[in-house]
């Protein structure tokens, strides 16, 4: 293997996908390097979503390569795509939070999903620690009806570091949120990545989010990759297509 393809932790290629006579991904092609956050950009119902379902499994995509490390996720059994799921996190446009759980019980089920024989004091401590990592200590025995958007946000973070992802996949961090909150998560998810040294892809239409935690962009238009490249590439290209997001 070259010494380059080290650095890639997940591959796509020729990716398609359709419902019905609706083609949403019309063979994209991208990486994900190590320690890297890239930002996906495209309008609305261009099939940002779709994309990160299908890395994770939630959509079976059409034709076209996802891998994970050295897996090519289509061809491999049920039990090595559980080992390969439980690498990746996935943070939910929404957060949705179980409502009816209390915080501590949220990242307890997360916890318990890995299926490995966890102590009750290791859980516990797994569970302060992440909770530690976003701040937000003292909430662990709140009921998600008490916790504000920006907090519902960073324990959804939490839930997903719980695990210890070496891929984090965040679906529209920032949405919803006032600015100065958006600012806070957007810093959270930069020092995550410094912290626990994980690739990230964020899909987002915050163009401030964008430019704090951007380090690779990929704009997806008709189904395909329309520019990949650096924040700085981006804000200087005179398409106009591509200057409408960063107006
Ligand atoms: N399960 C599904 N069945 C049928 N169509 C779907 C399904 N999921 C998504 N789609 C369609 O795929 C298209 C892309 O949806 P997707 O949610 O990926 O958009 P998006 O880029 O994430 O948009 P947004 O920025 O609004 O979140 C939409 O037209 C949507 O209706
Ligand atoms: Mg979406």
């Amino acid at each position: 293997m070259e010494e380059s393809n080290n650095k890639i932790v997940i591959s796509i290629e020729g990716l398609t996908k359709s419902f019905g006579d609706n083609t949403i991904l019309d063979g994209i092609t991208l990486h994900l390097n190590k320690e890297e956050n890239l930002v996906v950009l495209g309008k609305s119902g261009s099939g940002k979503s779709v994309l990160i379902k299908c890395i994770v499994g939630l959509l079976q995509h059409d034709t076209g390569s996802i891998k994970v490390g050295s897996h090519e996720i289509t061809d491999i059994s049920e039990e090595e795509l559980i080992k390969v799921r439980k690498k990746i996190g996935f943070l939910f446009q929404g957060a949705a939070l179980y409502d009816s759980m209390t915080v501590r019980e949220n990242l307890t089920f997360a916890l318990l999903r890995l299926k490995e024989k966890f102590t009750t004091d290791q859980v516990n401590e797994m569970i302060e620690e992440a909770l530690e990592n976003v701040g937000l200590p003292d909430s662990i025995d709140k009921m998600p009806s008490e916790l504000s958007g920006g907090m519902k946000k960073r324990i959804g973070l939490a839930r997903t570091l719980v695990v210890k992802p070496d891929i984090i996949l965040y679906d529209e961090p920032t949405t919803g949120l006032d600015p100065i909150t958006s600012d806070e998560i957007s810093h959270l998810i930069n020092d995550t990545r410094d912290k626990f040294k994980n690739a990230s892809i964020i899909i987002t239409h915050d163009i401030n989010c964008v430019k704090t935690v951007a380090d690779r962009i990929v704009m997806i238009k008709d189904g395909k990759v329309y520019k990949e490249g650096s924040l700085e590439e981006f804000t200087s290209e005179q398409d106009p297509y591509i200057k409408s997001f960063f107006k």
